[in-house]
């Protein structure tokens, strides 16, 4: 696992778009796996810069989802879907066509959970997965005590995830129980992952991920098994290392 620390949210945003405009010339199909949440939005938009000023050319990129609400309709404005499209497909210039996720409304979670893990097989892997971090150490929504070998299924949010996630709905209420996540398994099948985690809140977890033992209770130490894992941190993030 290599660990990078930046100075700030905006550097560790322009160092991941750099990567991924990387990738891009090496690879213009390539699929990327975005996380949601605030963390990542200085990637999307250092990313959106450089394919607005022609230093990479994303037309060809894929894009997929990590996890998503169940229960939203898919067009709710919450919905993982609705921000991946308004936060990253939109602004990148691609089409819908481009984005895969799993479907959250499906009559048959469990049948959506196992077609969205074959989904992303069928498109040939997921080339650079984007992941932010919970404060309890959650990655996706793979909440503390998930197998590190789960693959695409249904979890229910601890009430600390709920609380965190609330300032995105008009009140607590309104947030989801149930979530489809990528598994951890499925998310240690990318090619690339990395970790971007900024501010003193995140401390704590980061400190667990990158120096604790791998275990469940920490999901995101899972990615010390990972053969080409980077963890971009500030130095708030980095305050407990
Ligand atoms: C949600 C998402 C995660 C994200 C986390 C942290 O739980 N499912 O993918 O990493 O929020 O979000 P933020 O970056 O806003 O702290």
């Amino acid at each position: 696992m290599e660990v990078v620390i930046v100075p700030d949210a905006r550097t560790g945003g322009e160092l991941i778009a750099d990567a991924i405009a990387a990738l891009l010339r090496r690879k213009p199909d390539a699929l990327l796996g975005v996380a949601t949440g605030s963390t990542p939005l200085p990637v999307y938009q250092a990313l959106a810069a450089k394919v607005a000023d022609g230093a990479v050319d994303a037309s060809r990129a894929r894009i997929c989802q990590l996890d998503e609400y169940v229960g939203l309709p898919p067009g709710h404005p919450e919905s993982y879907r609705s921000v991946v499209l308004r936060e990253v497909v939109e602004p990148l210039g691609l089409p819908a066509s481009s984005f895969m996720g799993p479907d959250g409304s499906a009559e048959d979670v469990q049948a959506a959970c196992e077609a969205y893990d074959a989904a992303l097989g069928v498109a040939g892997g997921v080339d650079l997965q984007l992941l932010g971090i919970g404060t309890d150490g959650h990655i996706g929504f793979n909440e503390p005590c998930s197998s590190l070998a789960s693959r695409t299924r249904i979890k229910t949010l601890t009430e600390q995830t709920r609380r965190d996630n609330a300032r995105f709905f008009d009140s607590l209420d309104e947030v989801p129980h149930h979530v489809i996540t990528q598994g951890i398994g499925t998310i240690l099948d990318a090619r690339h992952l990395v970790l971007l985690a900024t501010g003193e809140g995140k401390a704590q977890a980061v400190a667990d991920t990158v120096e604790g033992p791998v275990a469940s209770v920490v999901p995101a130490s899972a990615l010390q098994l990972h053969p080409h894992a980077t963890v971009v941190v500030d130095e708030a993030a980095a305050s407990k290392l």
